[in-house]
């Protein structure tokens, strides 16, 4: 039985997330953006939340770690390398560890990039997958703590992911990404198709999350490194993937 998902907006642009697995009645939190949105959505769900699984140490993603152990008495997960600014940590894991949500088996895969001990959280067989800052619809994080070649190999990690695999992100950054993967690859049919819903999704203050490892595969520029049209656009025919991926960040850090 597939987990079950709630997902709703911390602070001003967060998502939070519940993870309910419906066999055990477990429920993990990934990330505690904000301690108020998410009790209610425990209050709208009826799940007790076990755990907490933190992506990395930002403080938007960490607040309400500590209000929320005390009040449920769950314990922590979250990235070793990031240990010391966790608050309330009990497990640390990196690449390769698993977590048990109840029967569901969650794989860590280490995402390096936007901070130095970033992880993301896969459960394979109900197809889902938790990004965080690493990996954004049409965009990827911001690199704070590693050069470009760091975050191209992790998100060539989720790429590798199956196309059906569900995204969740860590915020709703999605129309600002649309209109700029707009200048990278403006030929690209599925992307103008999809900045189009975007705007009408946001319009309507809607989520645009959460996406597909498939739909990013077509439309992402972030993951886009290979196409040939974005090479030409940038005059970057001969470029390594790694150094068309550094070129189109750039380009974003300056948009
Ligand atoms: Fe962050």
């Amino acid at each position: 039985m597939p987990v079950e998902i709630e997902q709703f907006m911390c602070r001003s642009d967060n998502f939070g997330v519940l993870v309910h697995d419906p066999k055990s009645g477990e429920t993990a939190i990934i990330d505690a953006p904000e301690e108020a949105p998410i009790l209610a959505a425990i209050e709208r769900t009826g799940w007790k939340p076990t755990m907490i699984l933190t992506t990395h140490h930002h403080v938007d993603h960490v607040e309400a770690n500590l209000a929320l152990k005390e009040r449920f008495k769950l314990r922590i997960v979250g990235p070793e390398a990031e240990k010391e600014k966790i608050p309330g940590i009990d497990e640390t894991v990196g690449q390769g560890s698993v977590v048990h949500l109840g029967g569901e088996r969650i794989d860590v895969i280490a995402t390096p990039g936007h901070t130095a001990g970033h992880v993301s959280y896969h459960l394979p067989a109900s197809k889902v997958a938790f990004t965080a800052d690493t990996l954004f619809a049409l965009g990827c994080g911001r690199l704070f703590e590693c050069k470009p070649p760091v975050m191209y190999e992790s998100l060539k990690k989720l790429a590798a992911l199956p196309a059906d695999t569900v995204i969740y992100c860590g915020h709703e950054y999605t129309l600002s990404n649309a209109r700029f993967a707009l200048t990278v690859d403006p030929t690209n049919s599925a992307l103008r198709e999809r900045a189009a819903k975007i705007e009408a999704l946001r319009a309507d203050n809607k989520a645009t999350l959460p996406t597909t490892i498939g739909e990013e595969l077509s439309t992402n520029p972030f993951l886009r490194w290979h196409d040939p049209a974005i090479r030409k656009h940038l005059g970057m025919e001969k470029a390594s993937d790694a150094d068309v991926f550094a070129e189109i960040r750039k380009r974003k850090d300056n948009f």
